[in-house]
């Protein structure tokens, strides 16, 4: 663990540290046991009368949507405000005046900001717990929670584990923060991982990250190109360049054209049924060195399965901080009485 407190009741959620081995397991057990939730089964007012803040300070679609989503479905109510143009730090307000104030009209606040460390910032003068949604370059921890449910399920259903699986991890290594949360949790959470690395120049996974991994047992494997990460391997994690954090230098450098992964990659490396992940959103224009929309045909496509279990982790998100138990969510759950099936 990390200097931060475990992640538990009253407790922000600021980095995936905050998780061992065994917590980890109590809060996968959780996301399970509110699944008939998200699935529309059963709807539950647990969080009746609790209010959420949802402050969105970069662009989101899914996260901030799956998040407000997630606190709807357990019976609380949301409050939001989205870019830093229509909130009171455009008038010069800082990030400890802004808690102070929005901490005071909710119970649980969801922040994601431009600059690493300023959640933290922001958290420490909330009255509130405070969920990290992305700060900069830094952490997304309840991504890296839905990726490695996912990736824990996707491998269950084909009979194998993440303990001594292999999971090539490519793309923009630098300015992705999914990846470092994801790399941090899976070296937590498994035994035995190797991670086969791969980067454009001038985008390569820090050090620390790699360290940290290595620290904890598990093989990185820096690979010279997406084929020989992906031959062998029983997922492939793939990241967006993050155009918005990298200057014009950087991206001349990092020559990045065309796709980079498809489904003849795919075919070249003999991996056609590798699990596919992405934390979204895949950049579809022309040239954007990303997933290429050829592969969702292939049986391994897994990215909207992430999407589909983010709204379940981010519930169990908000019942640990809430301090919600198994048995109160069940005892608030019932039938319900409109057709989901209509959808
Ligand atoms: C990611 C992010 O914001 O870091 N998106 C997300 O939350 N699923 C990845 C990205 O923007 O590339």
């Amino acid at each position: 663990m990390s200097d931060l407190p475990a992640f538990g009741p009253g407790r922000h959620l600021l980095s995936v540290q905050q998780f061992d081995t065994s917590s980890l397991r109590s809060f996968f057990d959780l996301t399970d046991a509110v699944r008939p939730i998200a699935e529309r089964h059963s709807i539950c007012t647990v969080l009746d009368g609790a209010i959420l803040g949802s402050l969105f300070f970069e662009p989101s679609t899914r996260t901030r949507l799956s998040f407000e989503s997630a606190f709807l479905r357990l019976g609380g109510e949301v409050t939001s405000t989205t870019g830093f143009s229509f909130s009171s730090m455009a008038k010069g307000e800082s990030l400890h005046d802004t808690a102070r104030v929005v901490s005071g009209y909710s119970d649980v606040l969801v922040m994601r900001h431009p600059d690493e460390g300023s959640v933290s910032e922001f958290a420490a003068a909330s009255l509130v717990p405070v969920i990290n949604a992305g700060d900069g370059t830094g952490e997304h921890p309840s991504q890296a929670l839905l990726d490695v449910y996912t990736l824990r399920h996707e491998l269950d259903t084909r009979g194998r584990t993440v303990d001594g699986s292999t999971v090539a991890i490519i793309g923009d290594l630098k300015y992705g923060r999914t990846v470092h949360s994801l790399m941090k949790l899976l070296s937590l959470a498994a035994t035995g991982i190797t991670f086969k690395v791969y980067s454009p120049p001038s985008l390569e996974l820090p050090i620390e990250v790699a360290d940290y991994a290595q620290a904890r047992g598990h093989a990185v494997h820096v690979v010279n190109d997406v084929i020989e990460a992906v031959s062998g391997s029983d997922a492939v994690y793939a990241t967006r360049v993050q155009r918005e954090r990298i200057t014009e230098e950087v991206l001349a450098n990092a020559n990045v054209r065309g796709n980079l992964l498809n489904k003849e990659i795919l075919a070249r490396a003999g991996a056609t049924g590798i699990i596919i992940m992405h934390p979204l959103p895949r950049d579809s224009r022309k040239n954007s060195f990303d997933l290429s929309d050829d592969v969702d045909d292939l049986p391994g496509l897994s990215i909207f399965h992430q999407t589909d279990n983010g709204l379940m982790i981010r519930m169990a998100i908000f019942l640990t901080t809430l301090g919600c138990s198994i048995g109160q969510v069940q005892a608030c759950m019932k039938q319900r009485p409109w057709d989901a099936t209509l959808r």
